[in-house]
């Protein structure tokens, strides 16, 4: 890790809110860095991206599906936010010339519904539905949890027990290129890798739980699930 990731990462921890008894500050995790590309292998520029559209790319694994977002306005962070065992960590907004590109986990914090290639049925809605109410929110139609992407994905609606957890990002303003550089909030992976062990094995063998290295390719959900299922 870079010196200006290891200090970008320490203020992010350092900014973690007050934790309830018995419960801790979380730190940011960090996992191989990879530099965000588009389908063809080209890097892809935080002024390419487009609101209103759900974006999926693996990390910090092969086998875990993440949503990268550019938000209508910008999102300023300093949001409070809990895991499900009162940890306590505090959200530090959008990243990109405007502060509105962000990432998250697309493992839904209920019962660990993602994105597969086959079908989704949870992605970002931007407008109104009957779950998502007025519109630009993340909805699980699996049992309708609904996030707020420009709120550190705290949950507004449904059963999820806490947010979906931050995908960190840096962007390289000089390059315009955009890095997954670890995580924060309350990360599944060792429950989702259990659950899911058999169907992962079926599908990718041993390649699963490999760690994304170097680069990790953004694709829009149509194009990675044959079907999105929306509620
Ligand atoms: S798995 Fe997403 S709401 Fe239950």
């Amino acid at each position: 890790m870079q010196r200006r990731d290891f200090v970008k990462l320490c203020a992010a921890s350092a900014a973690a809110a007050v934790p309830e008894a018995g419960a801790t500050n979380l730190t940011a995790r960090t996992y191989r860095k990879a530099k965000l590309v588009d389908e063809r292998g080209s890097p892809l520029r935080a002024t390419a991206i487009l609101a209103g559209v759900t974006y999926v790319f693996d990390y910090p694994f092969a086998a875990t599906p993440c949503f990268l977002l550019r938000l209508a306005k910008p999102a300023a962070g300093g949001v409070d936010l809990r895991t499900e065992a009162g940890d306590a960590y505090r959200w530090n907004g959008g990243i990109g010339p405007d502060k509105t590109v962000v990432a998250y986990s697309a493992i839904c914090a209920h019962k660990m519904t993602y994105p597969t290639k086959q079908v989704s049925f949870i992605g970002y809605r931007d407008g109104p539905s009957p779950v998502a109410g007025p519109g630009k929110v993340i909805t699980c139609c699996s049992d309708r949890s609904v996030y707020d992407p420009a709120a550190g994905a705290r949950v507004v609606a449904g059963p999820a027990p806490q947010p979906l957890a931050t995908i960190l990002l840096e962007h390289d303003a000089k390059a315009d290129e955009i890095w997954a550089v670890g995580t924060f909030g309350g990360e599944m992976f060792a429950e989702f890798f259990k659950k899911y062990e058999f169907r992962l094995q079926l599908e990718m063998g041993g390649r699963a739980r490999g760690e994304v290295d170097r680069t990790a390719v953004v694709k829009e959900l149509k194009n990675y699930s044959a079907q999105w299922a929306q509620c």
